[in-house]
């Protein structure tokens, strides 16, 4: 099976830019799921909800989804992309799933960053895609610091962790190495570039987009200076072998008994 991620450095509120971008990306490429950022199409930091009310569609009827069927069915992609999403009076921060046949699925972040919180609603579930090659679960950027999510995913059957990003702290790639090892998956982290600017303030995207095996190594990187689409080929297989050692299986050896604690909010 052939995964990848397309870092990118979307330029603020260019909807039709972005995405014409990506899809002249993605006409390099067949035959393979690849993911793309946290809100590739209309960048992050938005001044406030009108902005965003300005710039979030419907999905799957608005534009960027409609579009981005189109090159997923002519390069026979599966795709996973950030984007806001318009729904009824509310605004998610989604990742959105497109297969080659035209099947569309939607996760919305559950753990909203920073300013995401003024905007946003939080989504209340979380979501494992069947692709037919393989179990895709979605997680957006600052879902990463909860390993309840991956482990949850994992639990769900997860076989790869898809995970469109806007990083802006230095953690985590190297966390999401450790996902992969504790619950044996592999991921995909597609992280974005540049800097956005509002008034006095600016954030700076980290890149380092990745895909990482079972074991926790990283086999295909970006750097964090230029755009970047990378296939691999890997083997699903690996991602259904849950033994670390032949006498220990990570999801037949936990002892949820003891673990309790972390399904409460109760200290
Ligand atoms: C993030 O969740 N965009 C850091």
């Amino acid at each position: 099976m052939r995964i990848g991620f397309l870092q990118l450095r979307p330029k603020f509120g260019a909807t039709k830019k972005n995405v014409k971008k990506v899809i002249t990306l993605l006409s390099r490429v067949s035959d393979a799921t690849i993911v793309l950022p946290e809100l590739f199409n209309t960048g992050y930091l938005f001044r406030n909800k009108e902005e965003l009310a300005s710039l979030a569609e419907r999905i799957p009827g608005g534009y960027t989804v409609t579009e981005l069927k189109k090159i997923a069915k002519l390069k026979r992609l599966n795709l996973i992309f950030g984007m806001a999403q318009k729904a009824q009076r509310k605004y998610y921060n989604a990742a959105v799933y497109v297969s080659e046949k035209g099947k569309v699925e939607v996760y919305q972040k559950v753990h909203l960053f920073e300013r995401e919180k003024l905007f946003f609603t939080r989504g209340k579930s979380l979501k494992v895609i069947s692709s037919g090659e393989a179990k895709l679960g979605i997680m957006i950027c600052f879902d990463w610091i909860f390993p309840e999510v991956s482990r949850s995913l994992t639990l769900k059957g997860a076989q790869i962790l898809c995970h469109p990003s806007n990083l802006i702290l230095p953690y985590a790639q190297a966390a999401m190495k450790t996902r992969c090892i504790e619950n044996r998956v592999f991921a995909i982290t597609a992280n974005r570039i540049g800097t956005e600017r509002m008034g006095t303030g600016s954030l700076t995207f980290t890149g380092g987009s990745q895909v990482v095996d079972p074991t926790g190594e990283v086999i295909v990187s970006a750097g964090d200076r230029s755009e970047s689409l990378k296939v691999i080929d890997v083997n699903i297989e690996e991602a259904k072998n849950k033994n670390v050692t032949p006498a220990n299986n990570i999801i037949d050896d936990r002892v949820p008994s003891l673990y309790s604690v972390i399904c409460s909010k109760k200290k």
